[in-house]
């Protein structure tokens, strides 16, 4: 990242983007990074959308959608991914489950475990999110993530069930996120866990669930900023 603070004070006066985040990646001559900029606004309110209607048919919490892409912008960023692909993994972990609304009424609540039929529903979920974010071209980016963050590292997860490198690192970093947010959020089944539990936990997924490499960034964060990623989103 070469750009300097006075070049982000030029931009933010030019009435460049929302975040700190958006000046620095929209560099350049305003004429070239408009376009840009205006294009990755529009995604993010059509996810916003379709999310709002996702969130109002009760299948997930907008919070949860939320955070889990502040933290998925975070890690993409360790990784120094290109700013447009850590874009485009924001993008998908905002509307990463919405193929659960092609599912039949599944109570996700309920303390029992899923029935393998109820689970063989369940598993559709990724490829019905691609189908529906086929038909907005303004949301293509997203589908490689929501494509890809039920697969594992080790080969084991679904659809497609891809293994290591060749899962595109928008899934491999999802799964990290979500399954932080999992153990930390708890479920009707299991109480959450604390940060430091969460942790250990992570770390004995590494090579199996989770990818070393996206495990090696997120250990470089700083715990007290991935905890202040989320609170600042101020959605619960
Ligand atoms: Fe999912
Ligand atoms: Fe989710």
């Amino acid at each position: 990242m070469t750009t300097t603070t006075t070049e982000v004070l030029q931009l933010e006066t030019a009435g460049f983007g929302d975040s700190l985040d958006e000046r620095i990646f929209f560099t350049g001559p305003p004429s070239t990074a408009e376009p840009a900029r205006l294009a990755r606004r529009k995604a993010r309110e059509a996810a916003a959308r379709l999310l709002r209607t996702f969130v109002a048919g009760g299948l997930e919490s907008e919070a949860h959608c939320e955070r889990v892409a502040a933290w998925s912008r975070r890690l993409a960023r360790e990784l120094e991914l290109p700013w447009d692909r850590v874009l485009d993994i924001e993008l998908g972990a905002l509307v990463h489950d919405i193929g659960y609304i092609g599912l039949p009424d599944l109570d996700f609540q309920k303390n029992e475990p899923f029935t393998p039929i109820e689970l063989f529903e369940l598993r559709r979920h990724p490829e019905i999110g691609v189908g529906i974010l086929r038909q907005i071209p303004l949301l293509q980016r997203a589908i490689p993530l929501v494509e890809s963050h039920h697969e594992r590292f080790d080969g084991t997860g679904y659809p497609h069930a891809t293994a290591g490198t060749d899962i595109p690192i928008d899934g491999r970093i999802f799964q990290l996120v979500d399954t932080y947010e999992a153990l930390t959020a708890g479920s009707p089944r299991r109480p959450p866990m604390s940060d430091a539990d969460a942790r250990a936990e992570l770390a004995a997924r590494v090579g199996a669930q989770l990818d070393p490499a996206v495990h090696a960034a997120f250990e470089r964060i700083d715990p007290t900023e991935w905890h202040d990623v989320a609170i600042w989103l101020n959605v619960g």
